[in-house]
């Protein structure tokens, strides 16, 4: 039966991992995933989650299945960090979410919905954009078309281009926008942008669909929301795939949320009915631990507390080291201005270097980065930072 299977390519981006792992030369530096690293070069879990986790073994009383949308409390939390608690999509009743394997699972799941429920409908991504997106929504059945904006050129967003093209989106398409933290250019909108775009999408009635993935790594919390806030306006209609695989270090526990809003309340008891639907198609209902940690932490005012202080540090940190490889390239004579890396935000920017130079920075550096030149600043620590320098300022030669 599988003789006549041809091999699949390696992941562009969790194959490089695999990759990573063997190899043997103790200097490697992987910078390919979105994977947060400390100053000790560790991904560490949070003392946020411990404790959290150390209240769930006490409380915890039954293994049995979750509904398939998972928890209520669960979707109330998510739902507050997107719009904040006093917000009117909040109390009006027509938000409603499920708990998804990751981020990932909240993209598959919008992909099955809207394949399903919104027959016809083209779904718009940024050009560049996270490897996994067209992989996801092509697997759904969609349509996939790409609007433009990055200006490689002057690494910034090419904001005229990109409105020019979304005006043109036709009404009932559907628009993949990042909410914060662009993967892979780390470049995002201005709040005076992020109100354009929002009003084009009024005017022009493409829904927005938001992947959320890096709430927190931005900027802060709220000032990350932003972009979403912006097109969250009495009536809207929108989706949200966020994750928690960052922002609390819960790579490994596939722990997110898909939102729907709706244009009132039994318009989105039908939309949740529909959601219910692509889940139970999917993994029928979601896995508990990761969940129950989110709404244990955000649930208990110390521990949210305690998470918000772990969070500004890792973004603080990733911060930093945007800083730190600018004025690390310069002092090993890299001539080429880099500083539009610090305007940038989250994990990832583009480094400005070829196919050929990534591989050489691979084979003859031991530094991973995707094939795209997209770095992980977050995998760069204040010890390696010379070595990924070094090795940048040879292959730019
Ligand atoms: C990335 O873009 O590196 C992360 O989102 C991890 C992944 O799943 O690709």
């Amino acid at each position: 039966m599988f003789e006549s299977l041809t091999m699949a390519p390696p992941d562009p981006i969790l194959g490089l991992t695999d990759a990573f792992k063997n190899d043997p030369r103790p200097e490697k530096i992987n910078l390919s995933a979105g994977v947060y690293k400390n100053e000790a070069n560790q991904t560490p879990i949070l003392d946020s989650v411990k404790r959290a986790e150390q209240l769930m073994l006490e409380r915890e009383s039954s293994k049995t299945y979750l509904p398939i949308p998972g928890p209520e409390e669960y979707g109330a939390c998510v739902r507050e960090l997107l719009f904040g608690a006093d917000h009117e999509v909040l109390a009006s009743g027509r938000a409603v979410s499920a708990q998804t394997p990751g981020g990932t699972g909240a993209l598959r799941v919008a992909g099955d919905f809207i394949h399903k429920n919104l027959p016809g409908a083209s779904i718009w991504v940024s050009d560049p954009t996270w490897a996994n997106h067209t992989a996801i929504f092509a697997a759904a059945g969609l349509t996939v078309k790409k609007y433009p904006y990055y200006d490689f050129a002057n690494n910034t967003l090419d904001f005229d281009a990109m409105t020019a093209a979304l005006r043109a989106v036709p009404k009932g398409d559907v628009v993949l926008l990042h909410g914060c933290c662009h993967n892979p250019s780390g470049m995002d909108p201005d709040a005076a942008q992020w109100a354009t775009l929002a009003e084009i999408s009024r005017a022009q009635g493409w829904l927005p669909l938001f992947d959320f993935a890096y709430q927190g790594f931005g900027d802060g919390l709220e000032e990350d929301a932003v972009g979403l806030r912006a097109f969250s306006t009495e009536g809207c209609e929108l989706m949200v795939c966020s994750s928690f695989s960052k922002n609390f270090s819960l790579y490994n526990e596939r722990v997110g949320g898909l939102t729907l809003v709706a244009a009132n309340r039994d318009d989105a008891a039908k939309a949740l009915s529909n959601l219910k639907v692509s889940v139970r198609c999917n993994y029928s209902n979601p896995p508990a631990h990761g969940g129950m940690i989110i709404s244990t932490i955000l649930g208990d005012a110390g521990l949210r507390s305690e998470w918000e202080r772990e969070l500004a540090q890792m973004r603080s940190r990733i911060n930093h080291m945007r800083t730190l490889f600018v004025e690390t390239l310069a002092a090993q004579g890299v001539t080429r201005d880099y500083s539009f890396i610090t305007r940038q935000r989250g994990m990832f920017s583009f480094a400005g270097v070829t196919k050929e130079q990534v591989e050489e920075l691979r084979e003859k550096h031991a530094i991973y980065i995707v094939a795209s030149g997209r770095v992980n600043v977050a995998g760069m620590t204040s010890k390696n930072m010379e070595h990924i320098c070094k090795a940048f300022a040879s292959v730019l030669k």
